[in-house]
């Protein structure tokens, strides 16, 4: 320290001598902000040796707004004289003329000056004059936030103005911060903010307010201190009509349906609280409303030409509707799946003939093979129950079979006993023919009465 001490000493002679100025004090920080009543330490480092100098200073207090100065103390290496009114709230350290500030009250807020003269024993004649200011706010600590939400309630986009609060119980120099959904809020042309943002105006409401609210109190001394999440629930649309099908080909508004189809159509729209949808057929007659509620299902055989339809939102809270047009039209689309089912219920008469000649065939086949076979083959492998119990009633066989043939393996036609739900497979095979096998149960009564 001693070394230093001269190299600074030194260096700072050099710098007087050339410049006229050194720094041979240093306060850190110069702005100290305090709890209410804390102590708070303006701590000087000397860049000297204070043994080897002679020196003569004053610390005094400035009022933050400039009005009222006042000298806490006045010192020389001999005598120190502490402004007496202050009584042992302040301590002066004569080793490195530090001065410590205790139980901090918010009128000790203000500017602390230390003013000093020093004649260093090697600078004959020559005074050094060093002058270092700290600001000392002193605070009191944010409590937490209270979120207020005016109106209470949900509001209607576009008709309503909502006023956001918050509020502190205690703290001093409090700034408030707003999130939507964890994101901050700046002013806009409908985000008003109050001067310290204690309150925040939203006006007029839209559907992008909704969310959850929350804000933040801070100051000097408090890092920042969050409310409870407030949701803002906005009674918004219907926005983004729209229609649509699982089934047929879509090409901008009109819909291409194969005939014989059962069509469902869904609209949709984005809304709070949930449209009331209505479906609304157009024809030279006029119009006709032929549902309601989101599902529309059209029986397309009953169509002879391109029909009109229109879905219709209607948000009975916003009072705000919204509709959408589509034409539905009746032709063949002539692709995959589609063109197979359209060929079959062409020539119907003839493939049910032929259907049922393979059938009649199948079946001959099929008993044949039954009675050869008494104990039941791969036939009905899959059937547990069948296994499990053993029983060969007729009434058991009731059920839709499924002919599968497989081109060249006539031998191995395999036959399976599936549950109707299990149709839609149908045209996924190669040649499938259906056909229900009814028998006359031995005990009808009985097993009615079951
Ligand atoms: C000044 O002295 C006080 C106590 O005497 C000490 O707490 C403080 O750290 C000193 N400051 C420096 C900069 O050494
Ligand atoms: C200061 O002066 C004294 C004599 O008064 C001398 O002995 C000492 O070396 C000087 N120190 C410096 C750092 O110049
Ligand atoms: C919302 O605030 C605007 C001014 O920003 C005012 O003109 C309007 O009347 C207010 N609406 C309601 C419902 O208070
Ligand atoms: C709005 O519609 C819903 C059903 O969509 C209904 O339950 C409610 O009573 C309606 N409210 C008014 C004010 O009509
Ligand atoms: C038009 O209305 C008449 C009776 O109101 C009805 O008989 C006729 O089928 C309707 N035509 C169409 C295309 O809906």
């Amino acid at each position: 320290m001693e070394a230093t001490g001269r190299t600074v000493l030194y260096v700072c002679s050099v710098l007087l001598i050339l410049t006229g100025d050194c720094q041979l004090i240093h306060i850190d920080p110069l702005v100290s902000h305090v709890i209410e009543g804390e102590s708070l330490l303006l701590s000087v480092e000397t860049h000297f040796p204070l043994d080897k100098a002679d020196i003569q200073g004053t610390w005094s207090y400035t009022m933050i707004s400039g009005t009222k100065s006042r000298m806490l103390v006045t010192f020389t290496k001999e005598n120190v004289i502490t402004d007496m009114t202050y009584g042992d709230h302040l301590v002066f350290r004569e080793s490195n003329l530090s001065l410590e500030i205790k139980n901090l009250k918010r009128d000790d807020e203000g500017d602390y000056h230390l003013s000093l003269n020093i004649k260093l024993h090697n600078q004959t004649g020559s005074i050094i004059k060093e002058e270092k200011t700290v600001l000392v706010t002193v605070d009191v600590p944010v409590s937490n936030p209270v979120i207020e939400k005016s109106p209470s309630y949900a509001v209607i986009e576009d008709k309503a103005n909502v006023t956001w609060t918050c509020s502190v119980e205690k703290g001093t120099r409090v700034k408030f911060k707003w999130f939507r959904d964890n994101v901050a809020l700046g002013a806009s042309d409908r985000y008003h903010f109050s001067q310290d943002s204690a309150t925040l105006l939203i006006s007029p409401v839209r559907k992008e307010d909704k969310g959850s609210y929350h804000c933040v109190a801070s100051n000097p001394v408090t890092a920042g201190q969050h409310s409870r999440a407030v949701e803002l629930i906005v009674y918004y649309g219907p926005y983004n009509l729209e229609v649509n099908s699982g089934q047929g080909l879509r090409t901008g508004e009109v819909f291409t349906i194969n005939p014989g189809e059962p069509v469902f159509f869904e609209c949709q729209a984005d809304s709070n609280p949930p449209n009331s949808y209505v479906w609304i057929s157009k024809s030279s007659n006029g119009t006709d409303i032929i549902a309601e509620g989101p599902l529309l299902e059209v029986r397309s055989y009953k169509l002879a030409q391109a029909e009109e339809y229109l879905c219709r939102a209607f948000n009975n809270v916003t009072q705000k509707q919204d509709e959408a047009q589509f034409t539905l039209v009746v032709a063949s689309l002539g692709t995959g799946k589609e063109k197979h089912t359209q060929e079959g219920s062409s020539v119907s008469p003839l493939a049910i003939t032929v259907c049922s000649l393979f059938a009649i065939g199948f079946m001959v086949l099929f008993f044949l093979r039954r009675t050869c076979h008494p104990k039941r083959g791969r036939f009905f492998s899959d059937l547990s129950t069948f296994e499990s119990t053993g029983h060969e009633d007729a009434k058991e066989d009731f059920g839709i079979y499924e002919f599968v043939s497989i081109p060249g393996k006539m031998e191995s036609a395999q036959a399976s006993c599936r549950s109707l739900a299990r149709l839609e497979s149908i045209q996924d095979m190669h040649t499938t023919i259906y056909d229900v096998i009814r028998h006359v149960p031995e005990t009808p009564s009985h097993s009615l009465l079951k």
